[in-house]
């Protein structure tokens, strides 16, 4: 059942070029248009939104971080992610104009469900994102976009969160599409894109050697940190959540941006920091600015562990190691970018001997508040 890997992590994180290709799968016409049959509110109802909410937990929530950028450049609505457990409790700006989305791979997180709840009382329009039929929060919400990532049966979320996004992207565009006119156009360029993601996924699993090899070698690490900005930036946390769960090892993800702000006293010689950068073809320059990044804490000592685009040259002299990935528009690097970092965290973990499908203190679904 682990389809001839040692642990179900290593697995899932092969079986992601079929999680986002199942997640688009059935969701376009003949046109490219997208079609949508499962979301059970009316387009008026959608078309009369005026602000998103994201509600979710821990790897999901950082794939509604990632969503937020593509959903608001996609859309021009406002969109807003929360915590689910702090949400319930701030007293939230909810409304009949709000649409709620939440995103589950379980569907049976209680704080998920308690924020659903809340939401619904509140008069939102509430939608699910969910990996699991028949679960909970789905039957609680207006309507539900599933994830077809498959059972994850890992404790750390790996193809969940590449199909959370998946269907976020595709809930965006859906959007897009009902406001016509410009927004249109970007639906079916970008849903053409995303269909060939799992083929560039896949590439991008068989060249995964070194990082298993840097891996080993740090086995010993006491902290590393991580860097990115825009959507690189919940990658950055999401890498750092990963070696926390997995390999116990203190970790954090920071904006790049945020570096100059505090977090580069941390720098020291020796000091790991993977950085996560983006495309050269990313709007205001993000990719020189981040390069600059990789610069100041190089001459600090730092080892500087680069994740960087194909034919991305302007990192090398600044590299400890580059880690390649198959070039993409700046929305959808995400989709690549993690793909090094979970891949690290399972072998770190590997390499202290530890359990990877179930980390210590941890459960899969987290049913209580
Ligand atoms: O089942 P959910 O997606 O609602 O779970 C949310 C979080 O508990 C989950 O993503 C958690 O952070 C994972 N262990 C991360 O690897």
């Amino acid at each position: 059942e682990k389809g001839g890997y040692a642990t179900f992590m290593e697995k899932e994180i092969h079986d992601q070029p079929h999680a986002v290709a199942d997640t688009l799968l059935g969701r376009t016409d003949a046109e490219g248009r997208l079609v949508l049959d499962e979301m059970s509110i009316s387009e008026e109802q959608l078309n009369a939104v005026d602000r998103i909410t994201i509600v979710a937990c821990g790897t999901a929530a950082y794939a509604g971080m990632v969503a937020k950028y593509a959903i608001e450049h996609w859309t021009r609505i406002p969109v807003e992610v929360a915590l689910a457990h702090e949400f319930r409790y701030c007293d939230p700006i909810v409304n009949e104009r709000t649409l709620v989305v939440s995103i589950s791979q379980s569907g049976e997180t209680m704080d998920t469900l308690m924020a659903v709840k809340h939401a619904r009382e509140l008069g939102a329009i509430t939608v699910s994102v969910c990996n699991t039929h028949g679960s909970t929060i789905p039957r609680e919400s207006d309507a539900v976009l599933y994830t077809h990532a498959g059972p994850e049966i890992a404790v750390a979320s790996t193809k969940a969160f590449l199909a959370q996004i998946t269907a976020c992207y595709v809930l965006g565009l859906y959007l897009a599409q009902l406001r016509g006119g410009s927004y249109a156009d970007d639906a079916q360029s970008v849903m053409k894109e995303l269909g060939g993601v799992p083929a560039k996924i896949e590439t991008l699993l068989g060249q995964m050697g070194r990082v298993k090899e840097i891996a080993k070698f740090m086995a010993d690490t006491r902290s590393v940190l991580f860097l990115g900005r825009h959507v690189g930036y919940p990658i950055a946390m999401e890498g750092a959540l990963k070696l926390k769960e997995l390999a116990y090892i203190h970790a954090e993800g920071f904006a790049a941006g945020e570096l100059k702000h505090g977090p580069i006293a941390l720098i020291e010689p020796g000091q790991p920091v993977f950085v996560v950068v983006p495309s050269p073809m990313s709007e205001h320059g993000l990719h020189g600015k981040v390069v600059s990044n990789i610069q100041e804490i190089r001459a600090r000592g730092a080892r500087t562990l680069v994740i960087a685009e194909e034919g991305d040259e302007a990192v090398v002299p600044f590299a400890d190691e580059v880690i390649r990935v198959p070039a993409t528009s700046p929305l959808l690097a995400p989709l690549l970018t993690v793909v090094p970092l979970q891949v690290f965290a399972l072998w770190l973990s590997t390499a202290k001997g530890l359990d990877v499908d179930q980390p210590r203190n941890l459960a899969k679904s987290v049913t209580v508040e």
